[in-house]
């Protein structure tokens, strides 16, 4: 085993087309966070480094849309990603940009060491070319119909409507998105490194030499090498990114997955002029946290790409992590299906732990996990609020109101007093160790298991009860109590920094280190603690409604977007003329209207027929209001076999046409009519 002297701890660079989201957080940045502030604690020589990832298609698609240029969509968007991440405590060595001259040096220099070394093979090939636009096309940048769903304005790499992915050959029709003319082909250079040379180096690496990785990283990079690697472009066709350092290259760019992780040691760079001793000495320990979906380029492509320019090192560990689903359904920016970070703080002011708290507690680790509004809620009032924050808020109140806010001096102690203070050194052991082997969720348990302990030993021994006839034994507990507060102020700051501020104010205990965590002793008797402050709030079921009703109405409106776009359904097979004609449809007018109680879609309609009046009841009370319904004509299948629905016998059936935006509408004729007219 190395020893390591420093380290050096890397999160993805998010994407600047848009906001973060709890996704992001829960994946990568909190996870990242919790870690470097426990080696800081440890007093561990550490750099982590960030920065906003600006190149790519994608952001000059969402330039193009929105009529301004790439440097407007990453200007916007940086600027509320460094936000989201400091209001979020994240707390980064530097965040830096891609689209920095630095970051354009250092990954044009970098590129260009690999080129002279003849570590890349060049490669002509065809590629769809726009000739109006003059300009070869990303895949992004083709349009047409999908094979697959028939839906128009798929890309050529995916259709967004069915999810399948696609190549440009695939697309009917395809044209190119900037002008709409007709594709042709054009040759045209690229230069690709050949990852299939280096198999031998990565099967070693990575299946030997680091069988600790977890298994879901492990597994991934296994299923790539036993697949087999190709070489990989690193140059694209495109007027947005680091200009390709060649002569003779006019209109490429380097490919953005070949930037952005040279961005960590751009950041590194822009942080501190010792940068080389993060990236070039053995005993620096790399770190890189990922979301599953930047596996391969950060445990197969970076690591060839440090490795063949020689002199940096590679990463220790890569700890992936999977997703976070939302609500049940995969968390999507271009669907805006997401808790924005930034949107978050403006309804759950200063609850910045909280999110921490339920996405630790709920981290996507092995698995893909959920989100819910409900979970979130009840971890932040039963857990939080009623655990943590009730325990704390005891301590202190009591210490203040029995013996003025001075820590009381220890008597005799009971088998139980030695049982809750032994469990202070195992939860720190606990939460050392679950923490350096990246298992956040456990370390946040064992943390937890503490302010738990505490808390019921409180309630158990009930000093607010003994105060009046036994005020020494409340001195100890107290005791106890306040070497339990202090020791949670410490070993909960990885993952609740804003909180763990308030519980070492409220102890008056200043820089305290990971080190002084573990002891009994950390409150001396007779230190002077402070005011209580309140750190948890309780979160009510109607903010939790408001949140779960947004959702469903950005879902409602998905739905309907859908069903706008999808093609009119076929039609059905061939009637004779009597199968019609046994249907007897009349004109009908409604004389009353009343929803049907403990239903959301039906309605209790009173209808005269003509030939009667009849109760009919109706799916329609999502879409009118019984007032918009009484009066109203419509066209009813009278025969229909009467079924009896919530207890209601229905005779027959309101026709309606739906639209495709979902919407429902009655079906009426162009004068009024007198009621048990036929209608054929
Ligand atoms: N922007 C990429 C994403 O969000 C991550 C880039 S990580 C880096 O998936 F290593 F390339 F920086
Ligand atoms: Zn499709």
């Amino acid at each position: 085993m190395t020893e390591y002297k420093r380290y050096l701890v890397t999160a993805a660079l998010p994407y600047a087309n848009g906001p973060v989201h709890i996704g992001h957080l829960a994946g990568v940045y909190v996870p990242a966070d919790i870690y470097v502030r426990y080696l800081r604690m440890n007093k561990k020589d550490v750099v982590f480094v960030c920065g906003s990832d600006e190149h790519g298609v994608p952001i000059t698609i969402k330039a193009m849309k929105e009529n301004c240029s790439p440097q407007d969509i990453v200007d916007r968007y940086d600027a509320i990603i460094r936000k989201s991440f400091e209001e979020f405590g994240i707390s980064f060595s530097n965040y830096s940009r891609t689209s920095h001259d630095l970051h354009t040096k250092v990954s044009s220099d970098f590129f260009k060491t690999l080129y002279d070394k003849g570590e890349f093979v060049e490669q002509m090939s065809e590629q769809y070319y726009d000739e109006e636009a003059q300009q070869f096309l990303a895949d992004r940048y083709i349009v047409g119909t999908c094979p697959k769903c028939g839906a128009e304005g798929a890309y050529g790499d995916q259709c967004e409507k069915c999810g399948c992915t696609l190549s440009p050959e695939e697309l009917i029709n395809p044209v190119s998105k900037l002008s709409g003319s007709p594709l042709v082909k054009k040759q045209t250079k690229h230069w690709y490194l050949p990852l299939d040379k280096h198999e031998d180096f990565l099967r070693k690496w990575i299946l030997e030499d680091h069988k600790e990785w977890k298994s879901n990283v492990y597994g991934q990079c296994k299923s790539w090498l036993d697949g087999g690697l190709h070489p990989r472009a690193v140059s694209r066709d495109l007027d947005w990114g680091v200009p390709l350092p060649l002569p003779n290259t006019e209109g490429k760019v380097l490919y953005v997955w070949f930037d952005a992780p040279i961005g960590y040691i751009t950041s590194t760079q822009e942080c501190t002029p010792d940068w080389e001793k993060y990236w070039k000495s053995e005993d620096t320990k790399l770190v890189h946290f990922i979301g599953k979906d930047n596996i391969v380029f950060h445990c197969i492509v970076f690591p060839v790409m440090l490795k063949v320019h020689g002199g940096y090192i590679l990463p220790d560990n890569v700890p992936a992590n999977e997703f976070l689903n939302l609500e049940g359904n995969k968390i999507s920016t271009s669907k805006n299906w997401a808790v924005w970070l930034n949107e978050y703080l403006e309804d759950f002011k200063d609850q910045q732990d909280t999110l921490r708290y339920v996405l630790t507690a709920n981290a996507p680790e092995t698995k893909d996990n959920d989100f819910t509004w409900k979970d979130f809620q009840a971890r932040n009032n039963n857990e939080l609020v009623a655990i943590l924050g009730n325990f704390v808020n005891r301590v202190v109140v009591l210490t203040q109101k029995y013996f003025a806010g001075k820590v009381p001096a220890k008597g005799e102690l009971t088998d139980v007093d030695k049982q809750v203070l032994d469990a202070i050194a195992v939860a720190k052991e606990n939460v050392s160790k679950n923490i350096e082997n990246y298992r956040f969720r456990d370390a946040l348990k064992d943390a937890m298991q503490l302010a738990r302990v505490g808390n019921k030993y409180l309630t158990e021994t009930e000093p607010w009860k003994l105060i009046k006839t036994d005020e020494s034994r409340v001195a100890t507990i107290l005791n106890v109590c306040l070497q339990i507060t202090a020791n949670c102020g410490i070993i909960f700051e990885p993952f609740l920094p804003f909180s763990t501020a308030k519980i070492m104010k409220m102890m008056k205990l200043e820089n305290a280190q990971w080190s002084d965590a573990g002891s009994c002793e950390i409150m001396p008797v007779g230190k002077e603690i402070g005011q209580a402050e309140l750190m948890f709030r309780k979160i009510e079921d109607a903010e939790i409604d408001v949140q779960i009703k947004r959702l469903e109405e950005i879902k409602k409106a998905l739905e309907a977007e859908e069903k706008k776009n999808a093609p009119v359904a076929p039609q059905k097979e061939t009637i004779v003329y009597d199968d019609f004609a046994k249907m007897d449809i009349r004109i009908g007018t409604i004389l009353a209207a009343e929803r049907v109680p403990k239903t959301d879609k039906l309605m209790k309609l009173t209808v005269n027929v003509g030939i009667d009046t009849r109760t009919i009841v109706s799916g329609i009370a999502e879409h009118f209001t019984p007032e918009e319904c009484v009066g109203r004509q419509v066209s009813v299948l009278v025969n229909l076999q009467p079924r009896t629905m919530k207890g209601i016998v229905s005779q027959g059936m309101i026709l309606m046409a739906e639209n495709a935006d979902g919407t429902l509408h009655f079906i009426a004729t162009d004068k009024k009519i007198k009621e048990g007219c036929s209608i054929s």
